[in-house]
């Protein structure tokens, strides 16, 4: 049973963990228990009933709250602030009931006095080892509350001021560094400002006592699933109580809250493992693979023409480009950037989603007909919330950009943001992308966005002009959803500059993300082994470019065997030997490729840790084959042999490892070390194979 529930205690249970919570003596909803799962319900602490410490340390302050607001004296993060209409700024909640409903447990809050219903939603994932936290906030009355802060969770640790957060940092062609860092008492924030997820930082967490490692360890994880501004504030307060808020950010936010309205908030997940941060990984890609619109589909082998001819695209370069990919084993053909109206350089056309007349005179279809005559199925590349001034769009709606009065509208890359908020702008959308799906036999959409926001005014908006923020995201989310529900078979891929918008949110959407604009073998290494902290391998796009053209073609085809294989160098200049060696890869990765897009991942090796040296191992679900790679940076010193032991097979089966003599026990490898010698910039591929 996932979900014990008395009227003063509730457990939530998955396969292996626990969350429990209740009301203590004081009828306060309080955190009791998060962590392994016990043998009996009565294992989990009680709830606890802190007492008085001193008049400036009242219990309030003391008491670890589900979902606090700011009454009483508590001087913590709140999880909810809101405005009544009478200027009243505290909100007093207390528990009324609760409901179980679609497998989900519903605690039901209310305000003693004013009209304000609170919803906690807690959902146990049971077999993913993942537990969903929202919240509903109803306005039952009959004015408005305005709301100032409303986190999906507060996750709380067991107490300990000894944590280390875990999280994920960049920039621009340089996401997902893995930064482990002891968390301060007082609050330490990372957060997206920026109206997508961000380069900078991503919604994740992982919290361990600072001796976790790949393999063991306890450490306390989650994300949220949002594609627009967040926050994660985790605190230590001055008791030692550790917890994790999460959330839509309150930063520049607002919400008119009318009479019989209510807000959820996004789903925000959390997980606990004994087993370090990979099984924490792999706790993530196992649910997230279940997400995917198109599950465990496998993707196809992809050429992307972008590093190739940016903007120059045309249709008899295009099939060139495309035969030679066909020849490769490609098994489908994306133009990128530069084929609609206008669109020369990056100063014009977005908004106007037809074929330029003058590049393609009869439209997409004969490029189409023959990538398709080729074996190919073929993709596109939009970025539909931007504009350029220069287009038709703008020239007959300026008022659609995200935009204030009296203030200058700041370019970037020459582009404006449609206000995705506004119905007009969703409508004009879904229509021209739809007209575009329909009339042409397009499977796979690469949708960008490339640019941050900038004055972020909504001046036809009579309401609270702040919810631009959360409308943007919601009017995002319907313009996508209604695409793919018109176009099932399609299957779109997230971009953003690059590996700006790679969260539970958008992937319930698109099945997979642009990792990086940074296509550079090694550095793709690093980013690659940040983004496989939360994601897994499927949803990786991963290109074999001329971005680093001294690094060996098997090196950078490897690194991008990693995930979701796809070429993007310029195929033409390629000589024949290289072309060789990228079709015999490919040939490889089309047989691996079950296992590394839905197999276990473990990584053996991090780049990250600067030893100069990768590797990442890939099992089957039934452990019965999988893959290694290895990869050498530069020479490290003093110079080390590469050792790795092999994870995730079954101790007592026999296995052989390619470039090893015979066979041994899962054990074996597991347990004892093999050695790898590589050059510089050397790299391997070995199969991992059940033999009895
Ligand atoms: C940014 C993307 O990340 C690139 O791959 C490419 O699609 C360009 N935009 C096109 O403008």
């Amino acid at each position: 049973m996932p979900i014990h529930a008395t009227n003063t205690s509730w457990v939530i249970e998955t396969a292996n963990t626990a969350y429990a919570f209740g009301l203590n003596e004081a009828g306060c909803l309080v955190h009791r228990y998060w962590g392994a799962r016990l043998p009996s319900v009565n294992d989990y602490p009680p709830p606890a009933n802190p007492a008085a410490w001193s008049s400036f340390n009242r219990p309030a302050q003391l008491t670890r709250e589900e979902y606090p607001t700011n009454n009483d004296q508590k001087f913590i993060e709140p999880a909810l602030t809101v405005v009544f209409a009478d200027g009243v700024r505290v909100a007093e909640l207390q528990y009324t009931n609760y409901a179980i409903q679609n497998d989900a447990l519903h605690i039901e809050l209310q305000d003693t006095y004013y009209p304000l219903r609170v919803t906690l939603v807690y959902r146990p994932l049971v077999g993913y080892d993942l537990i969903e936290r929202s919240a509903i906030i109803q306005n039952t009355g009959q004015e408005s509350i305005a709301i100032e802060r409303v986190f999906s969770a507060q996750w709380h640790l067991p107490y300990g001021d000894d944590y280390r957060f875990n999280h994920l940092t960049g920039r621009w062609l340089d996401e997902f560094h893995i930064r482990r860092e002891k968390l301060a008492r007082g609050v330490t924030v990372t957060e997206s400002r920026r109206l997508h997820t961000s380069h900078n930082h991503n919604p994740y967490f992982a919290l361990d006592r600072g001796s976790a490692d790949e393999d063991q360890g306890e450490v306390w994880f989650g994300t949220l699933a949002w594609s627009g501004n967040w926050k994660i504030a985790a605190e230590v307060t001055d008791w030692a109580s550790t917890r994790i808020n999460i959330g839509v950010n309150d930063w520049d936010f607002g919400w008119e809250l009318k009479p019989d309205t209510r807000f959820t908030t996004p789903i925000s997940f959390g997980g606990y493992t004994a087993q370090g941060f990979g099984a924490a990984s792999r706790t993530l890609h196992t649910y997230i693979r279940s997400i995917l619109p198109h599950g465990d589909t496998l993707h196809k082998v992809l050429y992307n023409s972008w590093e190739a001819t940016f903007f120059n695209v045309d249709v008899e370069s295009q099939k060139r480009y495309a035969e030679i990919a066909r020849d490769l084993g490609v098994e489908l053909f994306v133009v990128d950037d530069g084929w609609f109206q206008g669109r020369d350089l990056d100063n014009a056309g977005l908004g106007d989603w037809w074929p330029d007349a003058k590049k393609f005179p009869d439209g997409l279809k004969p490029l189409i007909e023959h990538v398709n005559g080729l074996g190919m199925d073929f993709g596109i590349w939009v970025e539909p919330e931007m504009v350029n001034p220069d287009s038709d769009l703008y020239r007959a709606h300026p008022d659609w950009v995200i935009h204030f009065p009296n203030r200058t509208r700041t370019e970037n890359r020459s582009q404006l943001i449609l206000n995705m908020a506004r119905q007009d702008v969703q409508d004009y959308l879904i229509e021209h992308l739809d007209k575009l799906l329909t009339e042409n036999n397009i499977t796979f959409i690469k949708w960008d966005m490339n640019r941050t926001v900038s004055e972020p005014g909504w001046p036809a908006y009579e309401g609270e002009q702040r919810e631009i923020w959360v409308r943007y995201v919601e009017g995002l989310y319907n313009v996508w959803g209604t695409l793919r529900q018109r176009h099932p078979n399609v299957i779109w891929q997230s971009c953003s500059g690059g590996g700006a918008r790679a969260d539970m949110g958008i992937l319930r959407y698109a099945d997979q993300i642009w990792t990086s604009d940074n296509t550079g073998g090694t550095a793709r290494l690093a980013i690659q082994e940040g983004f496989s902290q939360v994601f897994p391998a499927n949803t990786m796009e991963a290109w074999v470019t001329d971005t680093e053209p001294n690094l060996p073609v098997t090196f950078r085809m490897h690194v991008s065997m990693c995930g979701s294989l796809g070429i993007g160098a310029n195929l033409t200049h390629w000589n024949a030997d290289e072309r060789a060696e990228a079709a015999k890869w490919i040939a490889v990765y089309k047989e691996i490729r079950p296992i590394v897009q839905l197999g276990n991942q473990y990584r053996l090796q991090s780049v990250q840790a600067g030893g100069g040296f990768s590797a990442v191992q890939y099992m089957s679900k039934d452990r019965g084959e999988g893959v290694l790679f290895a990869f050498r940076t530069h020479i490290p010193d003093p110079i080390n042999p590469l050792s790795l032991r092999l994870r995730g097979l079954d101790p007592l089966s026999q296995y052989t490892v390619e470039g090893f003599e015979g066979s041994r026990s899962g054990a074996a490898w597991m347990q004892t070390d093999s050695l790898f010698t590589l050059k510089n910039f050397e790299s391997t591929v070995r199969r991992i194979r059940q033999v009895g």
